[in-house]
């Protein structure tokens, strides 16, 4: 199992919708996904029809209290997992951020977890910050995936994320985490602001950006409100054909 850090300390780029839709365009191709909800708001828990704190969570894991292989919960899609979050996540930044060991428990309990081959891929949803949840993530990943929205200021937090995935290989905690990509979203074709953006990352990052862009699109933010990945919901709109395009592009990758 390959485990995937979706993260950027910025809010709103997408993290989410991109966790929780490129995993079900891989579990609809018959790749085995697991998605691993670290962010306290829970987003991909509710987008993948669960409420949150009705089941263990993985703070629970982090906690010590169960292992992470009993919180793994079979969704509605075939192939595609989730390790839901609870509300308990939140407190547990300032829990963990007490413990000496915090920034690597999660890796151990990921690298024992992931011996008994419990899937292909297992898609980390980080929260929006630089704390210890998402850097925890970063230590526990082999490959971190940056959603980069295509506005001018999310060029400005690019470098921001970029050193902090150079601090986590430099601080021991991962020496081998890869940047494997940046994924360009919410780009609006009617805007030259967008491809100016998207001009720029590929200028800087040639081999990291993904060539798929995901556009903006308007049922991709109302999937959620119903439960549903946007194959569900609206299987032929622009944002279920750029993931779907993704998921693809994504296996190219790591063929
Ligand atoms: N390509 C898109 N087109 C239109 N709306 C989108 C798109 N991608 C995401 N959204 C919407 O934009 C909002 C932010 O997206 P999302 O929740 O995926 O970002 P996030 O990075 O996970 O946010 P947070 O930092 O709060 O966790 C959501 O309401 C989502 O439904
Ligand atoms: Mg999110």
């Amino acid at each position: 199992m390959k485990i995937i850090a979706i993260a950027n300390q910025k809010g709103g780029v997408g993290k989410t919708t991109t966790s929780v839709n490129l995993g079900a365009c891989l579990a609809e191709k018959g790749v085995r996904v697991i998605v691993l909800d670290m962010d306290p708001q829970a987003n991909s828990t509710s987008a993948l029809d669960f409420v949150p704190g009705d089941q263990p969570g993985v703070y629970q894991s982090l906690m010590g209290d169960t292992p992470i292989a009993d919180l793994i919960l079979p969704t509605k899609y075939e192939n595609l997992s989730l390790g839901p979050c609870d509300m308990d996540l939140a407190g547990c930044e300032i829990e963990m951020a007490r413990e000496e060991d915090h920034l690597i428990r999660l890796r151990r309990i990921l690298s024992e977890f992931r011996q008994s081959d419990p899937a292909d891929y297992m898609l980390i949803d980080c929260p929006p910050s630089l704390g210890v949840l998402m850097t925890s993530s970063l230590a526990a990943a082999d490959e971190l995936i940056v959603p980069l929205q295509c506005e001018y200021f999310g060029l400005e937090g690019l470098s921001k994320i970029v050193g902090v995935h150079q601090q986590i290989k430099e601080s021991g905690a991962n020496p081998d985490v890869v940047l494997e990509g940046i994924i360009m979203t919410m780009a609006d074709s009617r805007t030259n602001l967008s491809s100016m953006v998207i001009n720029d990352v590929r200028e800087y990052f040639p081999e990291v950006t993904y060539q798929t862009i995901i556009p903006r699109n308007i049922r991709l933010g109302e999937a959620p409100s119903y439960g549903q990945t946007i194959i569900d919901y609206a299987p032929s709109c622009s944002g279920a054909v750029a993931y779907r395009a993704l998921a693809d592009e994504f296996l190219q990758r790591h063929a």
